[in-house]
């Protein structure tokens, strides 16, 4: 029943029409300039070193900084997406994106370059955030989780194509990042790239219907008919509006404010959303990623089999995005999650002992023998194969839809915000974490997936087929249930609610 009802009692249309999964994917776009812009800088680095003579410190800085401007973006796009609209926020950001590529391709020094990357962070935390916003307010419920995870396979798309474009570049300009192609050096082409996909990404947003939910907030009640009818293929439309109108609450100011509450000044539900973030990057994914060369070097590959490692990966990443994809809707957030964290806590923690293993070779890098070498690489994949199936797709599906209408932009903004934070601290540390031995990061990875499986199990609810008018904030989560706390009277259906 409970995927088939909202708190209104009306009977969601359960077709999924090509209007909604267009728009899905139109917005979904943001994700893939979000994995193209964030991944286009491995390809260019070595050069950029090389170009303005930095040090690696410097570098390591440089390329970082990005991040930190993911973080300021996805925080500030959710104050715009409730005062401008989920659709300005989308055209902001593929502004902005549009400057960074044109900005990055022709820096002048390095400081130019850093500027020009933090402006594409601001770009790529906004596109964070309002996908799954997006997504999630016009999706209906019973197709959410599926529509919701077009974002993570664009991210991971967006992630490929600027592998497979760096390298198109690099050889096509003579085989090396800093050899010239039509007058600029390589390394220029693969930022001025990224203007292609901004330029549609910006256009595609212009033609996309607000959400509903925004709608509603500005009492623009016809227009939200609208679209409720004809991309969400809602039934029984007034209900549908009445409905969000009460989830909203009378006063129209959403400010930072209305996400206070009682457990460390937060509510619960803000805090399970920002954990969820922080956990999806301390079992360190993007490791995997941005430094996935010395990774395969030191199972024996030479750094010329380096591109041809990170493909399989990507491609790995890609595919296993179409599992979650098919079983989110049906076997439910909560158990993906639970087996994802299983499943990275044994490959991460076989990476750990394989590594604990290695010997040390005169440039002080790690080296495997043959059998724990094979065991690393089994390891690695096995570990991209549980995150991209579960926890990567997941999370951003449960940010878009388990805050109540209220304070979904506000609380999806300050969790990504945190996620963005999250994988700056592990992207900064992994370098000090390997100085001190790969099995002590790998061993702090694995104690992390450890701590999520506890974590989901806990305190992260089911949220499949709810309605989005169904999501409270005046909720505890207990063992996946929402408890109605003792702040208000909740009205979650009684299905919903775990005994106390
Ligand atoms: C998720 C993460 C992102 C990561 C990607 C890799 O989208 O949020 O940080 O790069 O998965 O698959």
């Amino acid at each position: 029943m409970s995927s088939q009802t909202g708190s209104s009692g009306a009977i969601a249309d359960p077709k999924l029409n090509r209007k909604v999964i267009a728009i899905s994917v139109g917005a979904a776009l943001g994700g893939f300039l979000f994995g193209f812009d964030s991944s286009v800088i491995n390809g260019a680095v070595e050069s950029i070193q090389g170009e303005f003579e930095l040090s690696d410190a410097f570098t390591g800085f440089a390329v970082a900084s990005a991040l930190l401007g993911c973080a300021v973006g996805a925080w500030f796009a959710g104050s715009i997406a409730n005062r401008y609209g989920r659709i300005r926020v989308m055209v902001i950001s593929a502004i902005l994106f549009l400057i960074s590529a044109i900005g990055s391709g022709f820096a002048f020094e390095v400081w130019d370059l850093i500027l020009w990357r933090v402006v594409g962070g601001l770009a790529i935390g906004a596109a964070s955030v309002i996908a799954p916003a997006y997504i999630a307010e016009v999706a209906p419920s019973k197709f959410r989780g599926r529509l919701g995870s077009l974002q993570q396979m664009a991210i991971v798309l967006g992630i490929f194509t600027a592998l497979l474009s760096d390298q198109l570049f690099a050889e096509g300009a003579g085989g090396a990042s800093n050899d010239l192609w039509f007058g600029l050096e390589a390394w220029r082409w693969m930022f001025l790239a990224g203007a292609v996909p901004s330029v549609v990404y910006g256009l595609v947003a212009m033609t996309l219907p607000e959400s509903p939910r925004y709608l509603v907030g500005k009492n623009r009640d016809e227009e939200a008919a609208q679209v409720l009818r004809d991309y969400s293929g809602e039934a029984d439309v007034d209900h549908k509006i009445a409905d969000i109108h009460t989830s909203l609450g009378k006063d129209e100011k959403r400010t930072l404010g209305d996400l206070k509450g009682s457990t460390f000044g937060l509510k619960p539900i803000v805090w399970t959303g920002i954990l969820l973030s922080v956990f999806q990057q301390f079992v360190g994914i993007n490791v995997i990623f941005y430094y996935s060369t010395s990774l395969w070097q030191s199972v024996g590959f030479d750094e010329s089999q380096a591109f041809l490692t990170s493909t399989i990966t990507s491609v790995t990443n890609i595919v296993v995005t179409i599992v979650a994809i098919l079983l989110v809707d049906r076997i439910g957030r909560r158990l993906l999650l639970l087996i994802g964290s299983t499943g990275m806590f044994l490959t991460l923690g076989l990476m750990a002992v394989a590594f604990s293993t290695a010997t040390i070779d005169g440039n002080g890098d790690a080296q495997l023998s043959d059998a724990w070498g094979t065991a690393a690489l089994i390891g690695a994949n096995g570990f991209v194969v549980f995150f991209g199936a579960t926890w990567g797709p997941v999370v951003w599906v449960l940010l878009g839809e388990m805050f109540p209408n209220r304070i979904r932009a506000t609380a999806l903004a300050v969790a990504a915000a945190a996620q963005w934070v999250a994988n700056w601290a592990i992207t900064m540390t992994f370098p000090v974490f390997a100085d001190i031995g790969l099995t002590f990061a790998y061993g702090f990875y694995t104690a992390m997936a450890l701590l999520s499986l506890i974590f989901v199990f806990f305190r992260v609810p089911e949220t499949k087929g709810m309605e989005l008018e169904d999501m409270h904030d005046d909720v505890q989560v207990k063992r996946g249930k929402f408890v109605a706390s003792t702040v208000g009277g909740a009205s979650i259906p009684d299905d919903q609610l775990r005994d106390e």
